[in-house]
């Protein structure tokens, strides 16, 4: 430290008041940094201050341009005054979102003693170091919780009314520590860049519209939409999901803390959810997963000449749904078959308008014969009630008709189909197609869709358009709800109101079809 202050002693104490342009503004800070450093001028000497306002287009200032590294990758500020290690700018970069107004007086300083004390570099337990990596840390953090715990609700602004295809606005409030927003807004963009969407919060909002991300004013709460009824559907989903086995209290706490909670529907529960979870976890105890009812045994071999596709009907029998059923019943035509209860075909209106396609039937289905009857099912069930449809309108099926599973214990464990049992049985998700002949179809996850449309597909990237099949057959794919039902606590609500806008448009589109077909009549 003596060194230092001899440093600072050396200059006169006049102070140099430095106006920023905005709080977030690396570029600007390191222009006044340089200059300052050039000058001579010690950070005791330094007032930082900020004429701070939101640039209102995101993207309309260049990322900050690095013309200052060297081909060792050493920070170069200027050639004539100081190399700093290359992460310290990407230190700047983070610190200087923290809300301290210390930041900028903190690292110019680690700036300057960097210029002029040669061991600084080597000290991480330096005082100002390690002041500097909490600060890094916190707005990390605060980064982190934000794409945690952003909950969007769907709006129907003007631009919905006036082009109901681009889906509503979904609209979040969110109060961050930091001045992070326009840092996670690329996130954000990348993330749900197939829906329109806003974050408001207190200091800037941020609007995607599909393709560009503005920065806006700061919001007040009531700006923000209100529960609606997505957000019943998501607590008691919420409730639902809950596994009191898997409770950790301090551990949740500290994963989602407090402060976070009054922006959360869910966190209402939490209370009551953990009070009674040692209960509920007893219970769980007592009512051990079901036995299978039955099993076939495994068809003779002749029965395979009849599962293969030839669906053995008699001169005058017409092929039906149920004659199909009574078929795959017996397919043994890749080694799923003998081990499950039963098939597990589609059921629905013979003419309905949307076939919705799953991956396999699960426990719940092997045991009942019907399709999405289980977990996710029910989850399906409740996004169509929420969007005013009801599953009897369209006809619902899965790619391979039979469970695959590994026992484990008691208890049946799903296994996701291979390629060629998918193949085995593609012959009867055709025939379904065929008979039911629907105007088009949702595939759900990636077993269901690489079936439909015959190729290998992306759900991820390929989600939320329609994609044509070669006979012309309108597909739509999205996320299997098991995929939802297994994902991190905190990425479910978002991807859930994603989920719902990809289900909205395969169910308008056939609606308006049924529609245009009636009008026809
Ligand atoms: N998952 C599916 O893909 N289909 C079902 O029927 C049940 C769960």
């Amino acid at each position: 430290m003596g060194a230092m202050n001899d440093l600072f002693d050396a200059v006169d104490d006049t102070l140099t008041s430095v106006s920023l342009a905005s709080a977030t503004d690396l570029a600007d800070f390191r222009h006044h940094a340089r200059r300052l450093l050039g000058q001579h001028i010690a950070p005791a000497q330094v007032s930082w201050h900020c004429r701070d306002a939101p640039t209102l287009d995101l993207f309309a200032n260049d990322p900050i341009e690095d013309h200052t590294r060297s081909t060792d990758n050493k920070v170069v500020l200027s050639p004539a005054l100081v190399t700093v290690p290359a992460d310290f700018l990407a230190l700047c970069q983070t610190v200087i979102l923290h809300s301290d107004p210390q930041r900028f007086g903190l690292l110019y300083r680690l700036l300057w003693r960097l210029a002029h004390e040669p061991g600084l570099r080597h000290d991480p337990l330096d005082a100002d170091r390690m002041e500097a990596a909490r600060l890094a840390h916190a707005v990390r953090r605060d980064m982190h919780k934000m794409k945690a715990f952003v909950r969007f609700r769907p709006l129907e602004d003007e631009v919905f009314r006036s082009q109901p295809l681009g889906g509503p606005l979904h609209m979040a409030w969110f109060e961050p520590q930091h001045h992070i927003v326009a840092a996670i807004t690329p996130f954000f963009a990348r993330r749900f860049s197939q829906m329109r969407w806003a974050i408001l919060t207190p200091e800037c909002s941020v609007h995607w519209d599909g393709a560009r991300a503005q920065l806006g004013p700061g919001a007040h709460r009531d700006e923000a939409p209100p529960a609606d009824a997505g957000e019943q559907l998501w607590l008691t989903y919420y409730q639902h999901i809950f596994n009191p086995a898997r409770l950790k209290l301090k551990m949740m706490q500290k994963e989602m803390p407090r402060r976070y909670w009054h922006n959360l529907p869910e966190a209402q529960f939490i209370s009551a959810l953990s009070a009674s979870a040692a209960e509920r976890q007893v219970h769980m105890i007592q009512n051990l997963p079901s036995e299978p009812l039955r099993r076939i045994p495994a068809a003779p071999l002749a029965a395979k000449a009849v599962a293969l596709g030839q669906l053995a009907l008699a001169p005058d029998q017409r092929l039906t749904l149920s004659t199909l059923k009574a078929a795959a019943e017996k397919c043994r035509n890749c080694p799923i078959g003998q081990h499950a209860t039963q098939a597990v075909c589609g059921e629905g209106p013979l003419f309905a308008r949307l076939m919705v396609v799953g991956e396999q039937p699960g426990d719940q289905e092997d045991l009942h014969g019907r399709p999405f009857v289980g977990p996710a099912g029910q989850l399906f069930d409740r996004a169509l009630a929420e969007l005013g449809y009801l599953r009897s309108s369209m006809y619902v099926t899965n790619a391979v008709k039979h469970f695959k599973f590994e026992p484990r214990g008691r208890r049946r464990m799903h296994k996701t189909p291979s390629q060629s049992e998918a193949a085995a049985c593609l012959h009867w998700l055709e025939t379904e197609i065929e008979l039911v002949k629907p105007s088009a179809v949702l595939a759900l996850g990636a077993t269901a869709a690489s079936s439909v449309l015959g190729r290998r597909v992306a759900v991820l990237s390929e989600r939320g358009q329609w994609l044509t099949r070669s006979d012309g057959l309108p597909v739509l794919v999205t996320l299997h709800p098991a995929a939802l039902l297994r994902m991190p606590e905190q990425d479910q609500a978002t991807a859930y109101a994603h989920w719902l806008t990809d289900l909205k448009q395969a169910l308008e589109l056939t609606d308006v079809t049924a529609r245009r077909e009636s009008s026809q009549q």
